[in-house]
């Protein structure tokens, strides 16, 4: 057991601040782990030059050492140390949404970092979040901070401190307590293949649509919500993530329709003496009866489901819900990165009517 620092940033001005931060930030320098928020979802971060600090990551998460780690930075100037020469549309994209939730998988520089943070590729995932605290945090670390979601293997990341603390408290140093993320999906992952090529590893917080009007130029081509390839590009991608403890099932289909299966769904497993649950957008979360229900939101704001769904993933959880059932999403935008996450949690459970 580990004794578990926590720094509550929102109760905490002025010098009292800064000094929580900089003894988080010492003890990421000192080889500790440290959990902090981020835009998107709360990262377990550790110092990506040392091999002992990064595998006490692997450690408290129960993580496959196959699964490389991306690395957080506060400053375009810490780059040059990390990785080789990129191209200028690497450059662009930086440009245009740094700090922000796009991870850009670049070659890295040899020496520069543990080998468990590449898992042995030859590139290495980089990003800058836009996020005032980590910010703060990683530049009075002062070192490139790998940090993969700061939740245990297989749980939906984390998007509240309380969710970090549920998965691994006494297992780490420290959590940065900053109240609830912004985007609520982790980065879009993508590698760049000359000037004009973009592979989207993992859909999130930056949009396809979005890249495609920063590099109008470019190909795009994507990972969908369908059932992983066998040797996936982004070794992350092949692990069964995201999943609650109860079953989840995805139902797509004309909203009569769903709603009647759900319904018929719901029932049967009730007579089973199962507790069900359901996600649904807002539109029709009455025309469902469940143990719980949970509203994604409008289904014209889908950046609200996003924001929402592992927190739900886990009250899910946390009420002992067996069974759920949850509609779908145009996967457009957001949409998305919010069904690649849906289908994963559900195991590829897609039922379409
Ligand atoms: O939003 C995020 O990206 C969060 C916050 C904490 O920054 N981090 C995060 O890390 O989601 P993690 O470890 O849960 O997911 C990293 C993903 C994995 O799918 C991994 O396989 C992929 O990025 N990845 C990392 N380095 C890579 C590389 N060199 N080549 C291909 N994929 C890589
Ligand atoms: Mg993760």
């Amino acid at each position: 057991m580990t004794m578990t620092t926590i720094w509550r940033v929102k109760s905490l001005s002025g010098d009292k601040l800064r000094l929580g931060l900089k003894e988080a930030a010492d003890l990421l320098r000192e080889g500790g782990v440290v959990a902090f928020p981020t835009e998107t979802v709360y990262g377990l971060g550790a110092d990506a030059r040392s091999t002992e600090a990064v595998g006490k990551i692997f450690a408290a998460k129960g993580r496959p050492s196959d699964n490389p780690l991306i690395v957080h930075i506060a400053d375009r100037s810490q780059l040059g140390g990390l990785v080789q020469p990129y191209s200028r549309l690497a450059a662009a994209l930086m440009d245009r949404f740094w700090p922000g939730p796009l991870t850009i998988v670049l070659p890295v520089r040899e020496g520069a970092l543990s080998p468990l943070v590449t898992a042995g590729l030859a590139t290495v995932g980089v990003r800058m979040p836009d996020h005032r605290t980590a910010l703060q945090l990683l530049a009075q670390a002062g070192c490139p901070v790998a940090a993969p979601s700061a939740n245990r293997s297989g749980r939906p990341s984390p998007t509240l401190a309380e969710h970090v603390l549920d998965d691994l408290e006494g297992r780490i140093d420290g959590v940065v307590d900053d109240g609830a993320t912004g985007v609520g999906l982790e980065s879009t992952v993508i590698e760049l293949a000359g000037e004009r090529l973009i592979h989207i590893l993992r859909p999130g917080g930056i949009t396809r649509e979005q890249l495609l009007e920063a590099a109008p130029d470019a190909f795009i081509d994507c990972a969908s919500s369908e059932a992983p390839e066998a040797a996936p590009r982004s070794p992350g991608m092949k692990y069964a993530h995201y999943a609650p403890k109860g079953r989840l099932e995805l139902v797509e289909g004309n909203p009569g329709a769903v709603a009647r299966y759900i319904r018929k769904q719901v029932t049967a497993a009730r007579e089973r003496g199962e507790l069900t649950g359901v996600l649904a957008f807002e539109e029709r979360i009455a025309a469902y009866d469940a143990d719980r229900k949970f509203s994604l939101g409008s289904e014209r704001e889908l950046e609200a489901a996003a924001h929402r769904l592992y927190a739900s993933l886990r009250e899910m959880d946390a009420a002992g819900v067996q069974c759920i059932w949850s509609e779908v999403c145009l996967e457009r935008g957001i949409g998305a990165a919010l069904m690649n996450r849906m289908a994963k949690a559900a195991g590829h459970r897609i039922v379409r009517l």
